[in-house]
């Protein structure tokens, strides 16, 4: 620690250029012609160093070996980088992030032949620092522009930590909540997710990734991650040319029109091979057809898992099947950088293969003004720095609000009177509202318990609070941030409190109950074959909702929880996702109806885990109606795609048709202001080339409206919003009927008939 803050006092003075100064340092010379003269003064194994990316894992452990290579030139990029403990108090001015990241780099700009920097990256998924709600909840708030907003914030206390790159968005279309990667995805939709994904990388790139404010995006995973078998993370993936280009490339493209600088190739299956060493993915879509010019990087070992995939013989033909497909640079495994080397000399590589990739890593080395400012970006003063995060959390606070789906109310909510027994496993706590893929995420501020005494101070109001049981009995393999590892399903004990709930619940007239699912059961390899509650938390609303008090359910949960129980016996149900650290602060205030609820569901909620995968967009059967399961009397989703409640009740009048404008009036028909979300679902019934979704979303609105008052809806029926992609990657409208309507959910409403000539 004490000879990292040597090397941070050091000197660190960016670009120190001799008299004559090589033309690639130049930046007033345009990128290519920068690119290419860099790439003329590299030696073959300074090329191989720059599709590297290492590792600087965990917490602080002597790094001379990574010096020495960076000295060399042999890394072109680490992930992970060191950090503090867990626990351990970040000093932001100092965290060990952004110390590690300037001692390195000033190796590789200041002591290497070339001085090219290093590009750090990083998991900034939902928030660096401050948490936003993950993915998956916040694209139930319909509103992209939320997205921008958080990860604008997310790429500020990026470039503060040291982290010039970041690993986001998660472009996957998610229709299996057994998956627990559900949580990083923006749903099942793939028009919502594209929204939500282009917004993202405004929100990290802005117009200038190099700017100090911002840093350059990554989609991922690409491609087809999200169909991983059976909800089985890191398994195959079988999906058709035409399920590829219509639902799975659907946000990706978005994502490269919108300018992503990177991509990450996936671990799944394409077309039976391990996607890191897919060309038509790869290269054909992606570089052919999309004109991307940024870089490939494979997932973590994913190089390597070819071989493992049995695909790869060796870590050659993992390399060079990889490097060939289009995947530019290796994160954590080395095969590249051991044999690259001797593929070339041995003639199974060309040169201009490596070439390439080295030009599209340095090409976006350039373009994020990693040359000019190599190094993390100066903190703001205290005050500055204060205000910063008081923004911070005041977004992420709204983020949250907006994205909290209310799914039942049977006018219990907002709670008007009374005191309120607040029991279950998270009225305390502090982390696992955070979710999953946290980064460098601080613990909330405050705790359920801390915002309903907010709440209802001053009302007269008691506030009665039981935690009831553990989120769980049992603990998944994971391993904390400490390094310590617990292996899987490991008992814990169940510690069921019946007495203590009942305690508090005698002394007051509503009941809130929080409860959900450990977050340590969502992310990466956490797959479930249950969409249940986590430990003895069932046992827990069993016993409460037997007390003949008012039950208020709030789920916070990686993934769409199927509680039958719940749905039936709760008056009120929230569905809070995993909202991030003002999640309690939100929750609070939709309970008491300081604010009202708008968000609607992202992801179909199933109701039992044998539906899954049950998604909305299913497409057309020759014999709709037909084909069900024999056993169970509800066939579809318990709530749908596009569902949620408000504190006041619109009406949604039949979709009309004037021209090529499908036109629908909503009213607000309660007696409370309240935000309507109409959806534009298409079905289209003649497609000359396959077979499409029996409806597909395609444009969205967020409409205020005060009691009694109306709103004229109109969306433009343009070939964009009708079109779909041939297998060849063609944007295409066929002329035929169509069945339009805008309505409140997927399953709302009625359609109208369009005929499109
Ligand atoms: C594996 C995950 O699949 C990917 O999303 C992540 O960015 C990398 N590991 C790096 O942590």
């Amino acid at each position: 620690m004490k000879k990292l803050m040597i090397w941070a006092a050091a000197g660190l003075a960016a670009g120190m250029a001799s008299a004559e100064t090589p033309l690639y340092k130049d930046a007033t010379q345009p990128v290519e012609k920068r690119v290419e003269d860099l790439l003329a003064r590299m030696t073959v194994e300074e090329k191989i160093g720059q599709l590297y990316q290492s590792i600087a894992e965990t917490d602080w452990r002597p790094m001379e070996p990574q010096f020495d290579e960076v000295r060399k030139g042999g890394i072109g990029s680490f992930i992970n980088l060191y950090r503090e403990k867990a626990g351990e108090k970040v000093d932001w001015r100092n965290t060990i992030s952004r110390q590690c990241h300037d001692a390195l780099q000033k190796v590789a700009v200041e002591e290497s032949r070339l001085g090219i920097p290093l590009i750090f990256g990083h998991d900034v998924i939902h928030g660096c620092y401050t948490e936003f709600p993950n993915p998956l909840t916040l694209a139930c708030s319909f509103e992209p522009a939320l997205f921008e907003k958080a990860q604008h914030f997310a790429a500020r206390e990026a470039r503060w930590a040291g982290y010039d790159w970041t690993f986001t968005p998660m472009c996957d279309t998610a229709r299996d909540p057994r998956w627990g990667r559900v949580m990083e995805t923006c749903g099942e939709d793939p028009y919502l997710n594209a929204q939500c994904v282009v917004a993202q990388v405004k929100g990290f790139q802005g117009d200038d990734p190099s700017a100090d404010d911002r840093i350059p995006a990554c989609m991922k995973h690409f491609v087809g991650y999200s169909d991983s078998m059976g909800g089985r993370d890191y398994n195959i993936t079988e999906c058709s040319e035409w399920t590829l280009r219509n639902l799975h490339l659907v946000p990706f493209r978005a994502a490269a029109a919108a300018g992503v600088e990177t991509v990450m190739s996936s671990f799944n299956t394409v077309d039976g091979r391990p996607a890191v060493t897919s060309r038509h993915t790869l290269t054909d879509v992606l570089r052919g057809e999309w004109g991307f010019t940024g870089f490939v990087v494979s997932d973590w070992n994913a190089v390597h898992e070819s071989i493992e995939w049995g695909y790869a013989k060796d870590g050659a033909e993992a390399a060079r099947k990889s490097l060939y497909a289009g995947n530019d640079m290796e994160m954590f495994s080395s095969h590249y950088v051991k044999n690259l080397r001797n593929e070339l000399a041995a003639g199974r590589l060309e040169q201009a293969t490596i070439d390439e990739a080295v030009r599209r890593v340095l090409r976006v080395k350039f373009r994020t003004g990693l040359f000019e400012k190599p190094y993390a970006r100066p903190l703001p003063d205290d005050a500055a720095l204060k205000a910063f995060t008081d923004e911070a959390h005041a977004a992420a606070k709204e983020c949250a609000a907006k994205s909290i789906v209310l799914v039942k109310n049977n006018g219990v909510l907002p709670l008007k009177k009374g005191g309120v027994a607040l029991v279950g496993p998270l009225v305390k706590d502090r982390d696992q509202m955070l979710g999953g893929w946290y980064a460098r995420g601080e613990s909330s501020r405050t705790t359920l318990q801390d915002e309903f005494r907010r709440v209802l101070r001053g009302t007269g109001r008691g506030l009665y609070v039981a935690k009831g049981c553990s989120i769980n009995t049992v603990a998944t393999a994971h391993t904390a941030e400490d390094g310590s590892k617990t292996e899987g399903a490991a008992l814990v004990g169940g510690d069921l409190n019946e007495a203590s709930v009942k305690a508090v619940v005698d002394l007051a007239e509503v009941v809130v109950l929080a409860v959900g699912e450990d977050r340590n059961w969502t992310g990466e390899n956490h797959s479930r074959s249950q969409l249940t509650l986590t430990g003895e938390q069932q046992k827990l609303f069993d016993f409460v909702a037997t007390l003949g008090k008012p039950v208020v359910v709030v789920v916070c949960s990686g993934r769409p929880l199927a509680l039958p129980a719940i749905w039936e016996k709760a008056d009120a149900i929230l569905y809070a996702g995993q909202p991030g650290c003002e999640g309690a602060a939100a929750i609070a205030d939709l309970v008491v109806g300081n604010l009202a609820p708008e968000g609607r569901l992202s992801m179909s909620v199933a109701r039992d885990v044998s539906q899954v995968p049950v998604f909305y967009n299913s497409y057309r059967t020759g014999r709709p109606g037909s084909g069900r399961y024999d056993d169970v009397k509800e066939q579809d989703a318990k709530y749908p795609f596009g569902y949620g409640l408000a504190y006041t009740t619109f009406e949604f009048s039949e979709t009309t048709l004037a021209g090529d404008t499908a036109v629908c009036t909503v009213k607000n028909t309660g007696d409370r202001e309240g935000v309507a979300v109409p959806q534009l679902y298409i079905g289209a019934k003649a497609c000359a080339e396959g077979v499409r979704p029996i409806r597909e979303l395609r444009g969205f609105r967020k409409i205020a409206l005060k009691p009694g008052e109306s709103a004229e809806v109109r969306f433009e029926l343009t070939d964009e919003v009708l079109a779909y992609t041939d297998r060849q990657g063609v944007l295409k409208v066929d002329p035929g009927v169509y069945e339009i309507k805008i309505a409140e959910n997927a399953r709302a409403g009625k359609t109208a008939r369009y005929l499109r000539k």
